[in-house]
């Protein structure tokens, strides 16, 4: 097995990293899957189909294991997937008006795949790229770097883009995630990491029993069409008020303009940070029967909060179980939605001779 890798203390990878075939794309492509094992109990497969988490084994308090992520048991499935499950979204993550914005004086259109709106990076986002995956074991972590080129123009974008991602499992329950990626020509970008969770274990049921608290005191309302009107809104006072623990579903169904318009959370909630750039606590998901819980950092001034309300039970997951409504919750990192189109958000224009750089971790935990 080769071991490449940006970083020279590196060493080659040990059994602690699992690498086998998937299948092959119908383009022919051929896909590999990770298996990353942890000393900790977490063990994570990642696929380089869409650099997506296939699977996240976790304890519960008594050491029971469950897959608490949602996903598909075949490559086919993925190349199907019109729910980014688990996947590395970009260059964009989630919606660009029209799909349109201008840079240096310049309009760009990109592909519409969401009612005329640009999602998750278009009809052929990061999310079905064929990555280049090489893993890595370090210290007592293992891990996986991912690498992809975007070429200039692709779903409409300028420039190309190189993305670097790495998946760092710790033997401290941590998956921390880092994102890279540099470019010839300006062009936003706002990676993220696609998945779904259910701490009770994928298939076991909805997730409004899930307890969240976050530390966000504004969201960014939306329109009709799910774009941010531009306002930070106060969460105080709202179902958006998730500074102290709350169960998902306490307030999902209550009588909220913002409820209505998404059909439950499907929100950028404003991560409260002091200073910028450094690795805030944004999310503490607990689901309290299990006692499976997950604590997120990040390092970006987003997280996009979505309750899976776009899940209807007509596509099946892992084991046949079919990924029924609201069945799984996203807690995505990222910069705000529409930023391209919205100069008071914080910019995610990047420039040649800059980086993109963005770290996320989960810390897979039990509690109670
Ligand atoms: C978005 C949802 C979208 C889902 C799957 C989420 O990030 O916020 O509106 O339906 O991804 O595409």
């Amino acid at each position: 097995m080769s071991a490449r890798s940006p970083d020279q203390d590196r060493t080659a990878p040990t059994d602690a990293v699992r690498r086998e075939p998937f299948g092959t794309t119908a383009e022919g492509r051929e896909v590999e899957r990770f298996t990353l094992a942890s000393t900790s109990g977490i063990t994570i497969t990642v696929l380089s189909f869409g650099g997506a988490i296939q699977s996240i084994m976790a304890p519960d308090r008594r050491g029971m294991l469950a897959d608490v992520t949602l996903g598909y048991d075949t490559l086919a499935e993925y190349e199907r997937d019109k729910s980014y499950l688990g996947a590395l979204v970009g260059r964009c993550a989630n919606r660009i008006r029209a799909g349109r914005f201008s840079l240096d004086g310049r309009d760009y259109t990109l592909a519409r795949n969401a009612g005329g709106n640009h999602l998750h990076g278009g009809k052929r986002g990061f999310n079905k790229a064929v990555w280049n995956v090489e893993p890595f074991e370090e210290r007592g972590d293992v891990g996986l770097v991912l690498e992809h080129v975007s070429p200039d123009g692709d779903e409409g974008y300028p420039g190309t883009l190189r993305v670097r991602v790495s998946y760092r499992l710790t033997a401290n329950a941590e998956l921390q995630i880092d994102f890279h990626a540099t470019t010839d020509a300006a062009t936003p970008v706002n990676l993220t990491q696609h998945a779904y969770f259910n701490l009770a274990g994928t298939g076991s049921g909805d997730i409004l029993g899930h307890e969240l608290e976050l530390s966000a005191s504004r969201f960014t309302p939306v329109d009709e069409t799910l774009i941010p009107t531009g306002e930070l809104r106060s969460v105080r006072g709202t179902p958006f008020d998730f500074s102290t623990s709350e169960a998902i579903g306490a307030r999902i169904e209550s009588d909220d303009e913002q409820l209505r318009l998404a059909g439950g959370y499907d929100h950028n909630f404003v991560v409260d940070r002091n200073g910028t750039g450094e690795l805030a606590l944004a999310a503490r998901l607990t689901e309290p029967v299990s006692g499976r819980g997950i604590d997120i950092h990040t390092t970006e001034p987003g997280m996009q909060f979505y309750t899976g309300n776009f899940l209807d039970g007509t596509v099946a997951g892992k084991g046949g179980i079919p990924h029924r409504y609201r069945s799984g919750l996203a807690l995505e990192t990222q910069h705000f939605p529409n930023s391209p189109n919205e100069p008071s958000f914080p910019s995610t224009i990047l420039r040649p001779g800059a980086e993109h750089r963005s770290r996320t971790v989960y810390h897979f935990v039990t509690r109670g």
